[in-house]
């Protein structure tokens, strides 16, 4: 997809969040980083990432611009913090248009039902699911509060609508995720706020790297034979996914509600 390219005076394609203020969680790495850098480079205001990663969280701030972006330190497993990061942002920037509600981590081990690791999974589930809750929760709030016609996007996965050999919490989490989507679309809806999924496959991130255990150029041959879609010398990225997460974020997407965006290449599942 094409971006804004400034070339001086002239904007040759249109920015399609100007003004607009967005919170990004999970946005000091991978998926997140890409689309905070996607949402500002389309005109956003102001740019809110939040994460725990501090460093790299307030690097990816700083290389936006400290005009143009913030890095707040946010745990999604604490509501008390998602509270403040949610207030902060409305106290700073006056608003919030858009929530990319992101943060998530994998499986610890393979989690096989019959070997579950039950106080994993609960870790797993405080950030995949109740985290993302949180985030839907506060962020909803504030645009109700703030008469804002909002678009509030989480990240699911290609893993909220299969099952697969392994790794069962994160699967369960992210199908969670999708009943989370649609029974806030259907709740919000009356506020003209829009909640919709983007759903990646398999993106080389320190996630996915620490998922299966490889190195990132090896987690890129270990997936390129499943992607149906084969693009020469290109594989899916987090690029790609920003594209999507700036589409549902966007005016583009005005009539889009209660939808599920699979961003994988037809990846064979
Ligand atoms: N990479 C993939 O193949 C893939 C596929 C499908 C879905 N996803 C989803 O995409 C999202 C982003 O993952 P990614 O692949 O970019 O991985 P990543 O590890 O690069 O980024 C995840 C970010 O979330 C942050 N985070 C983790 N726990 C947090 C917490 N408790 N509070 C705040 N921030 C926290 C991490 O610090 C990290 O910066 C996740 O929800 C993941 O499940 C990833």
């Amino acid at each position: 997809m094409a971006d804004p390219v400034d070339t001086g005076s002239v904007c040759q394609t249109v920015k399609k969040l100007q003004g607009k203020v967005a919170v990004v969680t999970g946005g000091a790495s991978g998926i997140g980083e890409a689309t905070a850098r996607k949402f500002a480079l389309h005109g956003a205001r102001a740019v809110v990432i939040a994460d725990v990663q501090d460093d790299k969280g307030q690097n990816v701030a700083a290389s936006i611009g400290p005009d143009r972006s913030t890095y707040i330190h946010c745990d999604v497993t604490d509501e008390n913090q998602v509270k403040i990061l949610i207030e902060s942002t409305v106290k700073i920037y006056g608003r919030l248009d858009v929530m990319f509600s992101n943060a998530g981590i994998g499986s610890a081990s393979k989690q096989i039902v019959m070997d579950f690791d039950l106080s994993n999974y609960d870790k797993l589930m405080a950030v995949n699911v109740r985290g993302m809750a949180a985030c839907v929760k506060h962020a909803a709030k504030a645009m109700v509060e703030g008469g804002v016609r909002g678009s509030i996007v989480c990240t699911a996965s290609v893993a909220a609508s299969v099952g697969g050999p392994f790794f069962t919490d994160y699967t369960m989490s992210k199908h969670a995720v999708l009943g989370l989507m649609r029974s806030a679309s259907l709740q919000l809806g009356a506020y003209g706020i829009r909640v919709n999924c983007v759903s990646p496959g398999p993106v080389v991130t320190p996630l996915l790297c620490s998922f299966y255990k490889v190195e990132a150029e090896d987690a890129g041959k270990l997936f390129e034979p499943r992607f149906r879609l084969k693009a020469a010398g290109k594989v899916l990225s987090a690029e790609s996914v920003a594209d999507a997460a700036l589409f549902l974020a966007s005016d583009d997407s005005e009539f889009v509600t209660a939808h599920n965006l699979a961003v994988d290449g037809g990846v064979k599942t």
